[in-house]
C-alpha cells in the first residue's frame, strides 16, 4: 500500500472583518517522517515529494526520481526550488560506484573582478544580490539532464509531468509560503513591473492556489525537446531579455555555451564511516571532512550531546575552518585549490594541536600554512530506490526568490549567486563569508558555494543521505547531523531535528537556536568567552537513514519539509 499520507486540514481564520470570518481554506500537511520499505524522497516540499515518489512508484530509479523532485521543487518551492539557480548531486549506485555533478551557476562572459565595485572601490552590496547583474548562468537543466543522461532509466520527459501538472493545475500554498510571499511582494514589484504569478491585490493566505501557467509552458518545452529548450531558443532569449531588464549582462551565447562537469567526490573515513560529499567549487566536502576529523581526537562523544564544552570544541574547529575556506578555497577550474594539502590529517590536527581552554578570538586564528599550494535560500533532497541507490542534491538561487527577477516570458526566477563570489578581498557577502582570490570573479568561473550533499556509507552501502540549505550554515548543519547521528547515537528523527548552533571565524559569534540550548549551557559558554547570539533556525535537514527496521525518510520539522516513500 502506498505509504504517504495525504491529510487534508480544514482551517477556519477567524477575522475581524464578519465578511470573512469563516473562510474555509484546504492545506496540505506533510508527512514528517515514515519508515518504509523500498525507497523514498525527503525534501522541502510535500507536493515534490510525492512527485519523485511517483517516477519510483512507476520503475523509476533514485536519479529519475531525484529528477521529478528537482522539477516539482521548481513549481511547489519557487523560494529556492528552481531551473533558474544551479546545484550539486552526490550520488552512490547500489554497486558502489560514487559520482558528483556539478550544475554549478558560471559568471557571465562579461563578467569581471571589480564589477561590483563603485568608484572609490566600495562594494555597491545590492547589485550582487538583487536584479540582472546578479544572476549566475543557470545549471539546474543541464545537472538534470547530465544526470538523467548518465544515470536514468525511465524517459526524460515522464520525469517532468508531474511537475507540469502542479504548474497548470496549481496547489494550495501553506501558511509559511503565504507568508513569503506576503514578504517579498515589494522586491517582486520593484523588480517585476508587469504580472507575474507571485503578486496579486489580497495577501497570500494559506489554501490559496497558486498557478503557474507559463513554468508549465517552459516546463513542457524542456520535456519535449530536453536541456536545448532551455539553454536555445525562446526560453533563452526570455532569460536575456529579463535579465537585461534589470541591469545584467548574460548573452544568449552564455546560456548556449553552459555545461554540467561530472567531479570526481571528496571521499573518506570517519571511524567506520566512509563520506562521500561534494568537492570544488563546493567548499562544504573539504570543510565537512576537515570539522570532522579536527574534533575526533577531543571525543566529542564524551563531552555530552550540546554540553557546553562539545559546543566549544566544534566551535574552535568551525572558527578554524572557515578561515581556511575564506583563503584556499575557490573554483578549481581557475585557481589551484589544494585539496590534498588541506584534507592531510597533520595538516587538519595541527589546526588544533590542543583545545583551547577559552574561546579563541577570531583575530588571532588565520587561514593555515599550508605545506604546498596546489592545485539563505537554497534547498537539498535525498532520495533511495529499492536497488540500494542513494541520490544527495542540493540546488539553490541563493536568497529567497534569487534576484527576484522574474523571467516573465518563461515563468521562473532568476537566481542571484554571484554574491557567493568575492566581490572585494575580505569584504562579507549576504551570509558574512569573506574570500580572497581563489574565489575572485572572471568570467565562466564558477562562484564558491558551501552545499554540502552527501551520503554516509557503512557497511558497503548507504547508510545516511544528508543535507541542508542555509547558506554558510550549511556545511556546520551536515557536520552536526552527522555528528548527532553517530558519535551521539541520535535516532534519525532526533538527529534531524536537535537544535542546532553555527560558527563561522568572522564574525566571531556563535549562532544558536534560539530556545533549543539549556541557559546554563549559554553562561557557560559566555564564560569561556564566546559570543553568543540566538536566532531563529538554522538550516533544513531533509534526509534518510538505514536503520534495522527499514529506510527511515525524515524531514525538517522545522518548515514545511515532508517525505513520501513505498
Ligand atoms: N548559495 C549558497 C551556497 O551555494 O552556498
Amino acid at each position: 500500500m502506498k505509504a504517504i499520507i495525504w491529510l487534508f486540514v480544514c482551517v477556519f481564520f477567524v477575522t475581524g472583518c464578519r465578511r470573512e470570518a469563516a473562510t474555509k481554506i484546504y492545506v496540505h500537511v506533510p508527512v514528517k517522517s515514515l519508515t518504509v520499505a523500498h525507497g523514498g524522497v525527503s525534501c522541502a516540499n510535500p507536493y515534490a515529494a510525492e512527485a519523485g515518489l511517483s517516477v519510483l512508484e512507476a520503475g523509476g530509479n533514485a536519479v529519475d526520481a531525484a529528477v521529478a523532485t528537482q522539477f516539482a521543487l521548481a513549481v511547489t518551492f519557487p523560494l529556492g526550488g528552481n531551473i533558474g539557480g544551479g546545484g550539486f548531486m552526490v550520488l552512490r549506485t547500489a554497486d558502489g560506484e560514487v559520482a558528483a555533478l556539478d550544475f554549478r551557476e558560471t559568471a557571465p562572459a562579461a563578467a569581471s573582478r571589480d564589477m561590483y565595485l563603485d568608484a572609490q572601490g566600495q562594494v555597491i552590496d545590492s547589485l550582487s544580490r538583487f536584479g540582472g547583474l546578479a544572476s549566475g548562468v543557470p545549471g539546474s537543466v543541464a545537472g538534470m539532464a547530465a544526470a538523467h543522461a548518465r544515470y536514468g532509466r525511465l524517459p526524460w520527459a515522464k520525469l517532468l509531468t508531474p511537475a507540469i501538472k502542479l504548474a497548470e493545475e496549481g496547489f494550495p500554498i501553506s501558511a509559511w509560503e503565504a507568508g513569503r510571499l506576503n514578504k517579498y511582494k515589494a522586491d517582486f514589484q520593484k523588480f517585476n513591473p508587469g504580472p507575474i504569478p507571485f503578486v496579486k491585490a489580497a495577501r497570500w493566505r494559506a489554501g490559496d492556489t497558486l498557478r503557474q501557467r507559463g513554468l508549465a509552458q517552459t516546463l513542457r518545452r524542456i520535456a519535449e525537446m530536453g536541456r536545448d529548450a532551455f539553454y536555445k531558443g525562446p526560453v533563452a532569449t526570455a532569460i536575456v531579455k529579463a535579465v537585461k531588464r534589470t541591469g545584467g549582462i548574460m548573452t544568449e551565447e552564455d546560456l548556449a555555451g553552459y555545461e554540467a562537469k561530472w567531479r570526481t567526490p571528496i571521499t573518506g573515513y570517519y571511524r567506520d564511516y566512509r563520506i562521500i560529499t561534494m568537492p570544488p567549487p563546493s567548499s562544504g566536502g573539504i570543510a565537512l571532512m576537515q570539522l570532522l576529523e579536527m574534533v575526533e581526537p577531543y571525543r566529542p562523544d564524551t563531552m555530552g550531546f550540546h554540553s557546553a564544552a562539545a559546543i566549544h570544541l566544534m566551535a574552535e574547529a568551525e572558527k578554524r575552518v572557515y578561515a581556511d575556506r575564506s583563503e584556499y578555497l575557490g573554483d578549481a577550474d581557475f585557481y589551484p585549490v589544494p585539496v590534498a594539502a588541506l584534507l592531510d590529517s597533520a595538516y587538519i590536527h595541527s589546526r588544533m594541536p590542543a583545545l583551547p581552554e577559552r574561546a579563541t578570538p577570531a583575530d588571532s586564528i588565520g587561514p593555515g600554512h599550508l605545506p604546498r599550494h596546489e592545485s539563505e535560500q537554497t534547498t537539498h533532497y535525498s532520495v533511495v530506490d529499492s536497488a540500494g541507490n542513494a541520490v544527495a542534491v542540493t540546488t539553490t538561487i541563493n536568497s529567497a526568490y534569487g534576484s527576484k527577477v522574474f523571467v516573465e516570458d518563461a515563468g521562473f526566477f532568476m537566481n542571484n549567486e554571484m554574491d557567493d563570489f568575492s566581490a572585494k578581498p575580505g569584504v562579507p557577502n549576504q551570509f558574512g563569508l569573506i574570500g580572497k582570490e581563489a574565489n575572485a570573479i572572471a568570467p565562466g568561473k564558477r562562484m564558491l558555494s558551501s552545499m554540502t550533499p552527501t551520503i554516509v556509507e557503512r557497511d558497503g552501502q548507504w547508510w545516511m543521505v544528508v543535507g541542508s540549505p542555509g547558506g554558510s550554515t550549511i556545511i556546520t548543519t551536515v557536520f552536526q547531523t552527522i555528528l548527532n547521528a553517530t558519535v551521539f547515537h541520535k535516532s534519525p528523527d532526533e538527529a534531524v531535528a536537535a537544535a542546532r548552533f553555527h560558527h563561522q571565524w568572522r564574525p566571531d559569534t556563535i549562532f544558536l537556536e534560539k530556545g533549543g540550548f539549556a541557559p546554563e549551557v549559554l553562561d557557560s559558554l559566555r564564560a569561556r568567552g564566546h559570543h553568543i547570539v540566538e536566532r531563529g533556525g538554522i538550516g533544513a535537514v531533509d534526509a534518510i537513514f538505514r536503520t534495522d527496521r527499514g529506510i527511515r525518510l525524515v524531514a525538517d520539522p522545522r518548515w514545511d519539509d515532508g517525505v513520501a516513500g513505498q
